[in-house]
């Protein structure tokens, strides 16, 4: 069967940064349901993406809600500027945060989604006593910092064990996967229990990242 019902959320980090506005017109004018904005720090992940006055102009153009994944230690320090600088949902990383509970209630104070993302090597069990607490779990599916990497498959059995834990506490959690996605494995992620798929590179490298949007939209699952 065909299923329209999960969303799609390019990957900024993966657009041309001089053609940024060009990039963002894109994405308004396709299928996708989200902006996935990466912001890093050069200390939670190797790398250093951009920052919130970038983010802020890309808010500006965007007509799409912007889903911000901080790949940065001390979250609570940019929760406020990330809201002020357009976040509909802000995702911290589980292993960037001592107090988690903590963090996910001051993100829903300030009235965004909240939610986590976990390392390929954190257990999907380690948030069973906060399930009640998210509107969604990025599950990375490759080691964060770097659009481009290979699809770690270990991702598979994550998503199913996610969606047996929520399923009580919190059918509503939406479970995005983020790195190496593509139409190879969109089907297949789906079908485990994927709700959000993230793109980066398939979708900005593509010949045509509309039609490679509209692909990953109407992926056929089931
Ligand atoms: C990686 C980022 C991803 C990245 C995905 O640390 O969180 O959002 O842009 O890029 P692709 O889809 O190319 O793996
Ligand atoms: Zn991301």
């Amino acid at each position: 069967m065909s299923t329209t019902k999960h969303l799609i959320a390019p990957s900024v980090l993966a657009a041309d940064f001089a053609r940024l506005y060009d990039d963002v017109q894109m994405v308004n004018n396709s299928e996708a349901d989200w902006f996935h904005i990466d912001i890093m720090d050069g200390v939670f992940v190797p790398n250093i993406s951009f920052g919130f006055p970038v983010m802020q102009a890309i808010a500006k153009h965007a007509q799409k809600p912007l889903d911000v994944h901080l790949m940065i230690v001390d979250p609570d320090r940019y929760l406020k500027t990330c809201k002020d600088a357009g976040a509909a949902v802000i995702t911290v990383h589980y292993e960037a945060c001592h107090h988690l509970h903590r963090t996910l209630s001051a993100i829903r104070e300030l009235g965004c989604k909240a939610g986590v993302a976990l390392n390929p090597h954190t257990p999907v069990s380690l948030l069973k006593d906060v399930l009640a607490d998210l509107d969604l779990v990025c599950i990375m599916s490759v080691n964060p910092g770097f659009g481009g990497q290979k699809f770690i498959p270990q991702t598979y059995t994550k998503i199913k064990e996610l969606r047996e834990l929520a399923a009580n506490v919190n059918p509503a959690l939406l479970i995005e996967i983020d790195g190496g996605v593509g139409t190879g494995n969109a089907a297949a992620l789906l079908d485990a229990g994927a709700d959000v798929l993230v793109a980066g590179s398939s979708v900005f490298g593509a010949a045509d990242p509309i039609v490679a949007v509209k692909e990953l939209k109407h992926i056929e699952s089931g």
